[in-house]
């Protein structure tokens, strides 16, 4: 590698972007093929407005990436422990191959939501790494090829690149091509909510590419639940088509539901519940009666997140900050896909 016209700095490229978390509403649980992290079946999501990860990337001139010249990865100011930094040191490389550069980074990330403990920081830092390095390595991804690169770092990524509600194809092409993310409706199309009730502060005890992995390999209704999915992502479509809260809301609990039990059934059983989720669950059924339409849905972590209208989520958040053990609550609608903030390459050679 050269070292860059902009010696001085050291910096030979540099991008910001910005996407939001996204729930799945339709669970992805399991995989077809880990090396190219292809799902096993197709999920549907909301983007999250303001909850969700800004991220730079900074290509440095010098030595090429590797054991001398460690990619430096920030989260939230403090170095990532050593499994995350390995994690965006992988997906970096395919960003370099791509490139063909060697370069090492520096990668800074923010997360407005609290980083692994259940709340897809994931979905978003890979949604926002995939745009701000591409972009720092000067190449101009479409939104789905972007999808496809996100879908790498982590499934769920591949999510968070468009806004609103989306579905994640599981595809069918040996090498993921078409295993990418498609917007099904813009995020000013329906004005839903998700409350969330935040049960605890502890970072999660088994991340969700293990405990998938597990129950891919060991729960006897792994087959079921992936057979079950086409049916409940035509039953989301058509909800959403028809913009039927009652109808989506009764396959995201039926698919949170089955995905758990499917994880439960795992050897040995993957649990992510504590008994404030559980108290949740029968909170949420009983405002369903009295107060508003709601419906929950939980990801690998044991916080709750209730789908409601606008209109309902002020009283839907006071139900559920009232339930004791719920530590907070937050209120989020349909946000936008991954945006670029910034992208500055100093010079307009070659980046490699
Ligand atoms: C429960 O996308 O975190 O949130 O692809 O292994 O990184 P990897 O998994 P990840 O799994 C998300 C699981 C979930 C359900 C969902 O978001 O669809």
């Amino acid at each position: 590698m050269t070292a860059g016209a902009s010696a001085a700095s050291g910096v030979i490229g540099r991008a910001r972007a910005r996407a939001g978390t996204n729930i799945a509403l339709v669970k992805y649980w399991g995989k077809r093929d880990r090396a190219l992290n292809l799902p096993a079946a197709g999920s549907l999501s909301l983007t999250l407005d303001g909850l969700g990860s800004d991220t730079e990337v900074t290509f440095l001139a010098g030595r090429p990436a590797g054991p001398n010249a460690p990619d430096e990865v920030l989260l939230d100011g403090q170095p990532a422990d050593a499994t995350t930094a390995a994690r965006v040191s992988r997906f970096l490389d395919l960003v370099r191959a791509r490139a063909g550069s060697r370069a090492p980074a520096r990668v800074r990330t923010h997360n407005s939501v609290p980083t692994a403990a259940g709340l897809a920081s994931s979905a978003s830092g890979f949604a926002a790494l995939a745009l701000a390095a591409t972009r720092a390595a000067r190449l101009d991804l479409s939104p789905r090829e972007l999808s496809e690169l996100a879908r790498r770092g982590s499934g769920s990524a591949a999510r968070s690149i468009f806004g609103g509600l989306v579905e994640l194809h599981a595809g069918s092409a040996p090498d993921g091509g078409d295993a990418v993310a498609e917007q099904i409706l813009p995020p000013g199309a329906w004005d839903l909510r998700l409350v969330v009730a935040i049960t605890s502060d502890a970072r999660k005890a088994l991340s969700s590419t293990a405990a998938m992995e597990r129950t891919a390999n060991s729960s006897p209704y792994f087959p079921a639940w992936v057979d079950a999915v086409a049916g409940d992502l035509a039953a989301a479509r058509a909800a959403i088509a028809a913009r039927d809260l009652d109808s989506l809301g009764a396959v995201t609990e039926r698919s949170c539901l089955r995905m758990h039990a499917c994880a439960l059934a795992a050897d040995p059983g993957v649990l992510y519940w504590n008994p404030v989720t559980v108290a949740l669950i029968h909170a949420v059924r009983a405002l369903r009666e009295a107060v508003a339409p709601a419906y929950f849905t939980i990801d690998a972590g044991p916080h709750v997140k209730v789908l409601c209208a606008a209109a309902h989520a002020d009283a839907v958040r006071d139900r559920l900050a009232a339930v004791p053990g719920v530590l907070r609550t937050l209120v989020a609608g349909p946000g936008p896909g991954v945006q670029l903030v910034s992208a500055d390459a100093p010079s307009s050679s070659p980046l490699a």
